[in-house]
């Protein structure tokens, strides 16, 4: 990507160290933003990576578990101590690849609520913490990651298919309520994507991967650089008077 739509804008990704994470960071920061890697994952050697090929203070890992309120308001102020403002939230963080095909009626009620905490608690905390900033200053853009499993259904994944139909609501709720303080909430929904993390998943891919393509008006597989235009898009002034919407890019497979 070479213009640079978000020159000088400062970014919070949630998830940023693995998967998708690690293509949204670098596509942020080639359009010119400043990142913040907000992980509980490792994101440390990203960040260097990431600005020795930019040489500048593009990037920074911080830990910090989503789901945990008291960690999510000290990696704020960690985050405001380093850029000093935050201009997008990206909520991409969730508990997705690593779990594995479970029925409704076989699923521990413990792994549900910490697919709840992680995917709809972590995006509602992040907000809860980050939204003052922009209200303060009158401006700012969110973007919640949902998935086009919160259209279509997936089966064996109940609790993460609620999760992110969940994202759906949280979106739309918040561009009514903070449209007011000129801030942008909006959903990208990705399809089937071929991330690392997931591709690592085989009985996921099994159970998927070729229903879906079948499924899709353009028959192929999905990768994360298919996502970054639409991110940018919903991170940059272009959409500035889209808001409470779903980007949905998914190869055809839903809505068409
Ligand atoms: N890959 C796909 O096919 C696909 C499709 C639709 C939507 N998505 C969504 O895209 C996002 C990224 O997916 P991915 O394929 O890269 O999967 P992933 O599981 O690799 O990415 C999740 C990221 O969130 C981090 N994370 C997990 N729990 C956390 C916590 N408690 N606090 C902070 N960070 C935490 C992980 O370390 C990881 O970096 C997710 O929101 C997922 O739901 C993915």
């Amino acid at each position: 990507m070479t213009e640079r739509k978000l020159e000088g804008l400062k970014v919070i990704l949630t998830g940023g160290s693995k998967g998708i994470g690690v293509h949204y960071a670098g596509a942020l920061i080639d359009a010119g933003a400043q990142v913040a890697i907000l992980d509980v994952a490792d994101g440390a050697e990203l960040a260097s990576q990431l600005n020795a090929s930019q040489q500048r203070d593009a990037a920074r890992a911080f830990h910090v578990d989503v789901s945990d309120e008291a960690q999510v308001k000290t990696v704020v102020d960690d985050v405001i101590s380093w850029i000093g403002d935050v201009d997008v939230l990206i909520n991409n963080a969730a508990v997705f690849a690593t779990l594995g095909d479970a029925k409704v009626t076989d699923i521990e009620s413990a792994l549900w609520d910490k697919v709840m905490a992680v995917n709809v608690r972590g995006p509602f905390l992040m907000v809860k913490h980050v939204a003052p900033l922009m209200i303060a200053k009158g401006r700012g853009k969110i973007v919640n990651i949902s998935s086009g499993s919160a259209y279509k259904g997936l089966p064996f994944m109940s609790h993460y298919v609620t999760s992110k139909g969940a994202m759906l609501g949280f979106t739309r709720a918040l561009a009514r309520e903070l449209g007011a303080h000129n801030i942008n909430v909006n959903t990208l929904a990705p399809g089937l994507i071929l991330s690392d993390s997931i591709s690592a998943n085989q009985e996921h891919l099994d159970t998927n991967r070729d229903r879906v393509v079948a499924s899709r008006a353009l028959k192929r597989d999905g990768f994360p650089e298919d996502l970054l235009g639409g991110l940018i898009f919903l991170c940059s002034s272009e959409s500035d008077f889209m808001t409470g919407q779903t980007l949905l890019i998914d190869g055809g497979s839903v809505n068409i």
